[in-house]
């Protein structure tokens, strides 16, 4: 650390940042179900992809699981913001569990889209990172209709039953660019391709990227607080990087390793939605214990959106 102490460095602040709507009102939902019907409560995965946040929550009487077997028959269970296929919320029927759905209702409106596209008879192609649970629980709606791709290599390889009803969804958290690429090539290959307006990459994913192409090129170093299966965090890092500037993922102020900051006066600061703002200011802090830290945020845009509770869980 000595190496690095006492350069003045410029922390570059990409506004937004941190918890979007979906995790907040998914964190609440933990808290308003441990308020009202007291612990343990459980929740099925992790409810959004951050190591602080789940470590808060069981503090707090949360009993984190990885499926419902492990939750006792007539208990209270959570369901995580990357929401369940359909096959879950059976089987928690079957098992007569009290479910609460924190599912991001930005993901619930991609299930009713699968839904909707199945049901008219299309091959829908999902645009998506094999195994991640909101992809999980999307191809859960129409697991016959619905084949996952990643790449436009993947998109080359496709074979589907009629080349003209084919419709595509996407993940909420994937690169906007990335994203583009594989909806070209789907379009090329399918002229007659239906789809979302847009894609289904959500505000908080399309502002957080936005905002950091606004510093990564100005920056020696960027810093993604946020956890390492957190898409959307992950996403950030490969943005920094595709803009020639390396980039770390840290969990916390801990995982800062002093080498990264050798010859980096300007570092660039953001955080995954999943991420809670405060160890974004801890960072700030690290910072600035090896220095004089100028700080400029860059504000690309101002989130106002919020979602509604559950009705289960809204306070009266
Ligand atoms: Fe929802 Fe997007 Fe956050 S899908 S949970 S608002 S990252």
């Amino acid at each position: 650390w000595l190496a690095v102490a006492g350069t003045a460095r410029t922390v570059l602040l990409a506004a937004p940042r941190s918890f979007c709507a979906g995790v907040e009102r998914a964190i609440e939902v933990v808290e308003q179900a441990l308020a009202q019907r007291g612990s343990p409560v459980y929740v099925r995965k992790q409810i959004v992809h951050n190591t602080h946040v789940v470590a808060d929550l069981e503090s707090r009487g949360a009993v984190f699981v990885d499926e419902l077997d492990a939750v006792p028959e007539g208990a209270t269970v959570v369901f995580s913001a990357h929401g369940v296929s359909p096959r879950v919320h059976q089987e928690a029927a079957e098992r007569s569990l009290r479910v609460i759905d924190a599912t991001c209702p930005l993901v619930t409106k991609v299930h009713t889209e699968a839904r909707r596209y199945a049901s008219r008879g299309d091959t829908v192609v999902l645009i998506g990172h094999a195994g991640h649970e909101e992809v999980e629980g999307t191809l859960g709606e129409a697991p016959e209709r619905t084949v996952l791709v990643e790449t436009p290599e993947d998109v080359a390889a496709l074979e589907v039953a009629d080349p003209e009803r084919v419709s595509y969804l996407t993940q909420t958290t994937l690169a906007t660019d990335e994203t583009a690429a594989v909806v070209d090539a789907l379009r090329a290959r399918f002229p007659a391709l239906r789809g979302p307006a847009s894609d289904d990459i959500c505000y908080a994913t399309t502002n957080r990227q936005d905002a950091l192409k606004s510093i990564a090129e100005e920056s020696d170093l960027v810093l993604v607080v946020g956890s390492d299966n957190s898409s959307n965090s992950v996403r950030l890092v490969e943005l920094a990087e595709r803009c020639g500037t390396p980039a770390r993922l840290i969990d916390d102020t801990g995982d800062i390793r002093p080498e990264w900051l050798a010859g980096a006066r300007t570092v660039g600061l953001t955080a995954g939605a999943s991420a809670p703002p405060g160890l974004v200011e801890a960072v700030i802090t690290a910072l600035g214990g090896l220095g004089p830290v100028t700080v400029h945020e860059r504000e690309i845009t101002r989130e106002t959106i919020h979602f509604t509770l559950p009705s289960v869980v809204r306070p009266s």
